[in-house]
């Protein structure tokens, strides 16, 4: 089985080949953080025009590199979903044509569900049900996966998704954009001590997430001007982690028995937060699973994926006249969160 993947529902396009027994033949991702980085952050008309621009020649890139055609292709996956609407209708009118042209069945992909099953690409021994940490810059999530296309949320953000919690950090210390990696890189350097910050909703029953307040946080002791940038990089980024510990512990405690921790998307390629996981996996006797880093910041290889995972499962094609949906929640069954807004 061979799928031909595409993804450009944020900053990144990308296209990949995957096959049925996880070879990732070819894949290419063209970042546009040199486009949004005078602006420091992403702007969704700038995107959808570089998309546009990008896209066709890095699927021909990938065919080219596997040395394949897209006859050889099985089905052509696409995110459709949620993310920035010019640039997922750029991926997924592209893969729409593909998919005609070549008379292969269409496959419209939810971006969350190639987060949420990237680490079973990572990992062949992964098996469902295992709880998930989704972590991006759009999104900040706990959930139970118990089988392709069957997620329940346990958690969300009630405000802020944790990516964007260190975007905004790096933006208050002018570490450019994007920001994770730079706060990451900063926060080797600082006492984790050193800056107080509060944690937003530590020790609540429900394992909902909110980051608003520590950022304002950061923004008033960088203000203050009584702390290094390093020192409120690294207590900013120690105050999100026991955040994050403490919420995952929580819902982990009512989530009955599970295979493994699992965590996925942008932010799960920070070391300190992979190394605090694997803590908590440990502790409960839990198999403990990240995706390497490249699988897990946008890719198109999660998406390609996805879709082997649906083709194996027996779920069936997309009509060509799917639409890109700018939400689309990973359990459309989830209850509202109060204040959560667009992030629920
Ligand atoms: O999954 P992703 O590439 O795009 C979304 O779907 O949002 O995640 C991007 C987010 C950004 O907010 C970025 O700052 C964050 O992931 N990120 C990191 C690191 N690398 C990327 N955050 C903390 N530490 C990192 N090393
Ligand atoms: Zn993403």
């Amino acid at each position: 089985m061979l799928v031909l993947g595409i993804e450009s529902s944020c900053d990144e396009t990308a296209a990949a080949l995957v096959t049925g027994d996880r070879r990732i033949l070819a894949q290419a991702i063209a970042s546009q953080d040199a486009a949004h980085a005078p602006y420091g952050g992403v702007v969704p008309e700038i995107a959808a025009r570089a998309h546009a621009e990008r896209l066709t020649p890095l699927v021909e890139q990938v065919l080219r590199e596997a040395n394949v055609t897209l006859a050889d292709c099985d089905a052509v996956a696409a995110t459709a979903g949620p993310g920035l609407i010019g640039g997922v209708m750029v991926g997924l009118v592209t893969a729409k044509a593909l998919a005609m042209a070549s008379d292969k069945p269409l496959l419209a992909v939810n971006h969350l569900e190639g987060h949420a099953l990237s680490p079973r690409l990572a990992d062949p021994d992964l098996a469902f049900p295992y709880a998930l940490l989704l972590v991006s810059g759009g999104h900040c999530q706990l959930l139970l996966v118990e089988g392709i296309g069957r997620y329940r949320r346990l958690a969300t953000t009630i405000d802020d998704a944790l990516g964007e919690a260190f975007d905004k950090t790096a933006k208050i210390l002018h570490l450019g954009f994007p920001g994770g990696p730079a706060v990451e890189r900063l926060a080797a350097e600082g006492d984790p001590k050193a800056v107080p910050l509060p944690r937003p909703l530590m020790g609540s029953a429900e394992p909902h997430f909110s980051f608003a307040g520590l950022k304002s946080a950061v923004l008033r002791a960088h203000e203050s001007g009584a702390y290094n940038a390093a020192d409120i990089a690294a207590s900013f980024q120690q105050a999100a982690i026991d955040c994050l510990r403490d919420r995952t512990t929580r819902a982990l405690d009512s989530m009955g028995e599970v295979t493994a921790l699992v965590v996925a998307g942008g932010v799960a390629s920070n070391r300190s937060v992979r190394a605090a996981l694997e803590d908590i996996a440990a502790s409960r006797a839990l198999r403990f699973v990240a995706p390497p880093p490249i699988l897990c910041t946008d890719n198109a290889a999660m998406i390609a994926w996805a879709g082997v995972e649906r083709l194996k499962a027996g779920f069936p094609a997309d009509p060509l006249d799917v639409s890109a949906r700018p939400r689309w929640p990973l359990d459309a069954g989830a209850e509202p969160v109060r204040g959560a807004g667009v992030k629920a």
